[in-house]
């Protein structure tokens, strides 16, 4: 392991010393070229300074990109069954070392610990499930309609993958997105979040332990402009994944559109929990609950709207609201609390102006509403938030906010409740709570989205089947499965014709 000043061995928190991570260039720990360092500090705690980072700029985005485009020929001539094999060591790294990431993860991000427990085992489990890819990416043969000719499809690699991932699955989605790549014969350029870079420099030391060769993987630290930008421009980059905003989406969107470069986009989501009036009303509080105020709200997958049946609006709500109210909020590195932080500053303003928007039309605030002081005011606290008896058009009900505020949605039927369901800009995840099987299956095959799950919320994804979503959700592509592997390659068809004569496809059968 090449070690720099920029990479000087951790301190434990409260101990005065804090370590300061470079970028990760063809195998070396960096330095920014400017010099230049930005903080990284604990949502829960603004006064706990984890670390500091490369704040990185154009020059140190060149310097990766021209890394990876030099290991890159080297590293697809690697057998695909070898490189699964150094994923394996990876995800038997990410095994050992779970509980200290899992730590650092809470620390700057926030959520609590049994949730950082569980965005590194989703890291583990794609790691494992695409070293498994080095045995498989499997083509097809299939019959020619002439005589002595073969024909396949192979997948080729794309060459440099450029991953801008996002601060709420720190580790999970950048693993989602480099374990594909680099199983395929790729090489990456990751830019992570700046609010959570260290669960990213976790997640390559883990790589390059197991042994990855230099320039395979490269991270660099830094902003959106800065580093992102000249990232998904960069004429060297093939591929561009991202995961973030529907704005930012869009940019990266255009930004790749000229030279056709990839694009595998994972935005927005306003996903719905439907309570049907046959629900067992208890599961569905729990779901509302986990799905709207896991993660402090902020998944894209966060169940931020509950449409309900009339005829148990009033249960369910009473049920729902006392449930929000009696959440532990703090600190997620205190076993007892069961909801962290906003991410930071501007997020808790977000969702401060989300409040009081849903106040200005009219929507009825049952719980919550403001952001915590006393001895939470060093961290971006907001209390567990419900607005009631929502009407579908209000912009608390629409848009996505990111934070812990749901909207409650009464409504008089099933099918009310899926053009209800259906009505908002983003298609990701959705979900029905109901005894009633005949509903199930009508609500499964009309809700437009991505994802959808019966008796149970909106969020719990797993690695093994297709992750993304429809409309301002995403444009296409999913990520996850073998359906991550259409991102990251490209198709060959390949015809080898044997009979010694020339024979022209659909004119001589
Ligand atoms: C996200 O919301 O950004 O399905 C990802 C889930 C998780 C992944 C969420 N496994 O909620």
């Amino acid at each position: 392991m090449a070690e720099t000043a920029a990479g000087a061995p951790a301190k434990a928190r409260g101990t005065g010393s804090v370590q300061a991570h470079g970028n990760y260039v063809g195998g070396e720990w960096v330095p920014a070229a400017s010099g230049r360092t930005f903080e990284n500090r604990n949502p829960a705690d603004s006064s706990d300074l984890i670390g500091t980072f490369a704040d990185s700029g154009p020059e140190d985005v060149e310097r990766a990109v021209t890394a990876a485009r030099e290991a890159f020929p080297r590293w697809r001539a690697v057998p695909a069954p070898k490189r699964g094999e150094i994923l394996y060591r990876a995800a038997e790294i990410l095994v050992r070392r779970k509980e200290e990431f899992s730590r650092d993860m809470t620390r700057e991000m926030g959520k609590v610990l049994a949730e950082t427990r569980g965005d590194v085992q989703e890291a583990i489990d794609m790691t494992y499930y695409m070293a498994g890819e080095g045995r498989r990416q499997f083509g097809q043969t299939t019959p020619s309609e002439m005589q002595n000719k073969f024909q396949m499809s192979v997948r080729q690699p794309v060459g440099v993958c450029g991953l801008i991932t996002p601060w709420n699955f720190p580790m999970a989605i950048p693993s989602w997105k480099a374990m594909p790549a680099l199983v395929l014969g790729n090489t990456v350029v990751i830019k992570p979040a700046t609010d959570t870079p260290l669960s990213v420099v976790n997640l390559v030391r883990a790589l390059e332990e197991a042994g990855l060769p230099g320039g395979v993987v490269n991270m660099v630290t830094g902003g959106g402009g800065a580093v992102g930008s000249p990232l998904m421009r960069h004429p060297d980059v093939g591929v561009v994944s991202f995961t973030g905003s529907t704005g930012v989406g869009r940019m990266v969107s255009e930004a790749c559109a000229p030279a056709f470069k990839h694009c595998h986009l994972e935005m927005g989501g306003k996903n719905v929990i439907m309570v049907m009036e046959d629900a067992n009303l208890e599961l569905a509080v729990d779901g509302a609950v986990w799905g709207g105020f896991g993660t402090t709200g902020q998944r894209c997958t966060a169940a931020s709207r509950v449409v309900v049946h009339e005829k148990v609006s009033r249960d369910f709500t009473e049920r729902f609201v006392a449930r929000a109210r009696a959440l532990r909020v703090g600190d997620g590195l205190d076993p007892a609390v069961e909801m962290g932080p906003c991410v930071n500053e501007a997020q808790l303003k977000t969702v401060e102006s989300y409040v009081a928007i849903g106040r200005g039309e009219g929507a009825k605030l049952l719980a919550g509403g403001s952001r915590l002081g006393g001895e939470h005011a060093r961290g971006y606290f907001h209390e567990p938030t419900i607005f009631g008896d929502c009407s579908p058009d209000m912009r608390v009900a629409r848009e996505e906010i990111f934070g812990p505020v749901v909207s409650v949605i009464p409504v008089p039927s099933l099918e009310e409740a899926i053009t209800v369901g259906n009505s908002v800009e983003y298609g990701l995840s959705a979900s029905i709570y109901t005894q009633d099987i005949n509903k199930a299956f009508v609500a499964m095959r009309d809700m437009y989205t991505g994802i959808f799950y019966v008796n149970a919320p909106t969020i719990g994804a797993e690695t093994h089947l297709p992750f993304g979503g429809t409309k301002n959700t995403g444009n296409g592509h999913r990520e996850a499965c073998v359906q991550a592997l259409e991102v990251f390659s490209e198709w060959k068809s390949i015809y080898i014709d044997y009979s010694g004569t020339l024979q022209r496809a659909q004119i001589d059968t």
